[in-house]
C-alpha cells in the first residue's frame, strides 16, 4: 500500500463522510494528507486519527480568500499539494425545489459552495502547481461529480444537479488548458453514497428502497467505494487519464 507514497494531497470536505475516507486512504498509501473542511473540529479528529501524515486546513471553499490562505499557508509549511481533490459540496434537502418554486437564495448558497467552491479550489491548486519552486512540475485534480449532473435524478434537484453539472464542464475545459503541464484533472461522479449528506434518503425506507431499487448492483454505496478511484486518479497509475468522468455507482447512470 505505498501507491501514493513521496506525494502531499490536499482533500476538501475531508471532515467526513467520502472526503474523509478518501483522506485517510490516501495517507495508508503513504501520502501526507492535508484535511480541509469548514468544520475545524472534524478536521481536527480526522487529523488526530490519521496522525503525523496528516495536517488540518480550516476553509471555507466559497470564499476566495480563505482558499487562497490556505494554499499559501501550506506552501509555506513545505505542503503544497501534488494532488488535490475537490470534494466538498452541500445538497440542500428540503429546500432545493422543482424550479417554480426554488428560491434564489438556496439557488445561490448551491452554486456558491458546489460550483463556485470547486471552481476556487480548482484556480487556487492549479496557481499552486504551476509555481512550485521545488522542481516538480503537474500534478492532479480530481473534482467530485455526481450522478445529477448527467441525469434527472430527481425533480427537487435542480440547484445541486446544474451545480454538478457545471463540475463536468469545468473539470474538462481546466484539463485541456493544462495538460502541457502536465496537470490532470478528472471528474469522480460517486453514486448513491450513505453518507450525513444523504440522511433525508437513508433515513427514510421509501425513499431509500426507491434509489437502492434503481442501482443494478444491487446495493447502496459506501465511502469506502470511492477510495480505489481517487488512488488510480492521484498515482502514477493515472498518468494517462485527463479529461475524463470516472462513475462508481452501481450502475446507476447505464439506465
Ligand atoms: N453521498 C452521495 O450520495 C454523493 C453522491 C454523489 C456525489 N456526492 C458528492 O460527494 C461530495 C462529498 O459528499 P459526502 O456525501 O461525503 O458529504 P458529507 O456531507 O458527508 O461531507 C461533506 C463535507 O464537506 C464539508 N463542506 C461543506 N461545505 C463546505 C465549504 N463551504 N467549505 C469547506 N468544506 C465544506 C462539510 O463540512 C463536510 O465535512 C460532495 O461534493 C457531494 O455532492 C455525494
Amino acid at each position: 500500500m505505498t501507491r501514493l507514497e513521496g506525494k502531499t494531497a490536499l482533500v476538501t470536505g475531508a471532515g467526513t463522510g467520502i472526503g474523509l475516507a478518501v483522506a485517510e486512504r490516501f495517507a495508508r498509501e503513504g501520502a501526507r494528507v492535508v484535511i480541509a473542511d469548514r468544520d475545524a473540529d472534524a478536521a481536527s479528529l480526522a487529523v488526530a486519527t490519521i496522525g503525523d501524515a496528516a495536517r488540518a486546513a480550516v476553509l471555507d471553499i466559497s470564499d476566495e480568500q480563505s482558499v487562497a490562505t490556505a494554499f499559501a499557508d501550506l506552501e509555506a509549511a513545505g505542503w503544497a499539494p501534488d494532488v488535490v481533490v475537490a470534494n466538498a459540496g452541500v445538497q440542500l434537502f428540503g429546500h432545493d425545489a422543482k424550479v417554480a418554486d426554488l428560491d434564489l437564495e438556496v439557488w445561490r448558497r448551491t452554486i456558491d459552495i458546489n460550483l463556485t467552491g470547486t471552481f476556487l479550489t480548482v484556480k487556487h491548486a492549479v496557481r499552486s502547481m504551476l509555481s512550485r519552486e521545488d522542481g516538480r512540475s503537474g500534478g492532479s485534480i480530481i473534482l467530485t461529480g455526481s450522478p445529477t449532473g448527467l441525469n434527472g435524478e430527481g425533480h427537487d434537484f435542480t440547484a445541486y444537479s446544474a451545480s454538478k453539472a457545471g463540475i463536468h464542464g469545468l473539470a474538462r475545459t481546466v484539463a485541456a488548458a493544462y495538460a502541457d503541464r502536465n496537470i490532470r484533472v478528472n471528474t469522480v461522479v460517486p453514486g448513491y453514497t450513505e453518507t450525513t449528506l444523504v440522511t433525508a434518503i437513508s433515513s427514510d425506507p421509501e425513499a431509500r428502497a426507491a434509489i437502492v431499487g434503481r442501482i443494478p448492483l444491487g446495493r447502496a454505496g459506501s465511502p469506502a467505494d470511492v477510495e480505489g478511484i481517487m488512488v488510480y486518479l492521484a498515482s502514477d497509475d493515472g498518468a494517462f487519464a485527463t479529461g475524463a468522468l470516472f462513475a462508481v455507482d452501481g450502475g446507476m447512470t447505464t439506465l
